[in-house]
C-alpha cells in the first residue's frame, strides 16, 4: 500500500459510508465525505483528513462541480467509494414505476455519474472504485425486487468497468453485504416493527446466525479501495454466510 492516499467515499454521513470513512482515515487515507443529508453529515468527525460535502449524487452538475473542486484542491484523486443508496421494501403489486425510476437513479445512475466524473484521475493515480452492491444481488429474496435488480445491475457494472478500465491499471471491485443494521430501513419507510421481522428473519437463517456491522464491512471497503493488489471485478460477500 502506498500512502497517503485520497479518495471519495459517498453516502458518508451515516452507516457503512461513516464507518468507512472511520477506517479510512485510521489507514492514513485523507477523505472528501459526500452525503445528500446535512444533518448526519454535519455530525462525522473531521479534521484536516476529512472535508466534508452536501451533495446529491443523481444531480450530474452538482456531481461534476464537486469532483473537478476535489481534483484540483487534492491535485488528483486515489480511489472512490460509492456507498451512497437506498432501500425499496415492496411487493412487486405495490410498487410505483416513481418508485422504481428514483430507486434505479440513485442506485445505478449516481455512482455510474461519480465515476465518470473521477475517470481522468483514476486514469492517472491508476486508482481503484469500490461499490457497494448486496447480497439480494447474488441471491434473489422476496418483496424487494427493484432494490435487488439495481444492486444486481451495481455488481454487473463492476464487472464490467473492471474489464473496460483495467487496462488503464485502474481496479473495480465491490463489497455485497448481508444484513446490517443502519438507517437503510427507516429511510425507505419501513416501521421499527418491519425493520426488526426483516433483519431477524434473514438472520435467524444465516450461517453466521448475527447481523455484521458497520466497522465489518468497512474493513473490506478500505482494503479495496486502498491495497494496490492483483483483484479486480471480484463481488466479495460480506455477509455471515447468506450468500450459500
Ligand atoms: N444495511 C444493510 O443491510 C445493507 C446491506 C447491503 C447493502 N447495503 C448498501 O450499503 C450502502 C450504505 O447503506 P447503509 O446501510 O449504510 O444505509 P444508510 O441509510 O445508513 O446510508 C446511506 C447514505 O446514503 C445517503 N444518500 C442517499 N441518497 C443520496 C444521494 N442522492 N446523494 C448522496 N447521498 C445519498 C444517505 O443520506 C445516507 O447517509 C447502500 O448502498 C446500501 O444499499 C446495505
Amino acid at each position: 500500500m502506498h500512502t497517503p492516499q485520497i479518495g471519495i467515499v459517498t453516502g458518508a454521513g451515516s452507516g457503512l459510508g461513516r464507518a468507512t470513512v472511520t477506517q479510512l482515515r485510521q489507514l492514513g487515507a485523507t477523505v472528501e465525505a459526500w452525503d445528500k443529508n446535512e444533518h448526519t453529515l454535519a455530525t462525522l468527525p473531521t479534521d484536516e483528513h476529512v472535508r466534508t460535502h452536501v451533495i446529491d449524487i443523481t444531480d450530474e452538475s452538482h456531481v461534476s462541480t464537486a469532483a473537478a473542486e476535489a481534483i484540483s484542491h487534492h491535485q488528483g484523486i486515489d480511489f472512490v467509494v460509492n456507498c451512497a443508496g437506498a432501500y425499496l421494501y415492496t411487493s412487486l403489486e405495490e410498487t410505483t414505476t416513481e418508485q422504481i425510476r428514483k430507486l434505479h437513479d440513485l442506485n445505478i445512475i449516481g455512482p455510474t455519474l461519480v465515476v465518470q466524473a473521477f475517470l481522468p484521475a483514476l486514469r492517472s493515480s491508476r486508482g481503484s472504485i469500490v461499490n457497494v452492491a448486496s447480497t439480494v444481488a447474488l441471491k434473489p429474496t422476496a418483496s424487494n425486487s427493484h432494490y435487488a435488480a439495481s444492486k444486481a445491475a451495481l455488481a454487473q457494472l463492476t464487472r464490467c468497468w473492471a474489464l473496460e478500465l483495467g487496462p488503464d491499471g485502474i481496479r473495480v471491485n465491490a463489497i455485497a453485504p448481508g444484513p446490517i443494521r443502519t438507517s437503510l430501513f427507516r429511510n425507505a419507510g419501513m416501521t421499527e416493527a418491519q425493520e426488526n421481522e426483516l433483519l431477524d428473519t434473514r438472520t435467524a437463517t444465516l450461517p453466521l446466525r448475527r447481523a455484521g456491522t458497520p466497522e465489518e464491512a468497512a474493513i473490506w471497503i478500505a482494503r479495496l479501495a486502498l491495497e494496490d493488489n492483483w483483484t479486480t471485478g471480484a463481488i466479495i460477500p460480506v455477509d455471515g454466510g447468506m450468500s450459500l
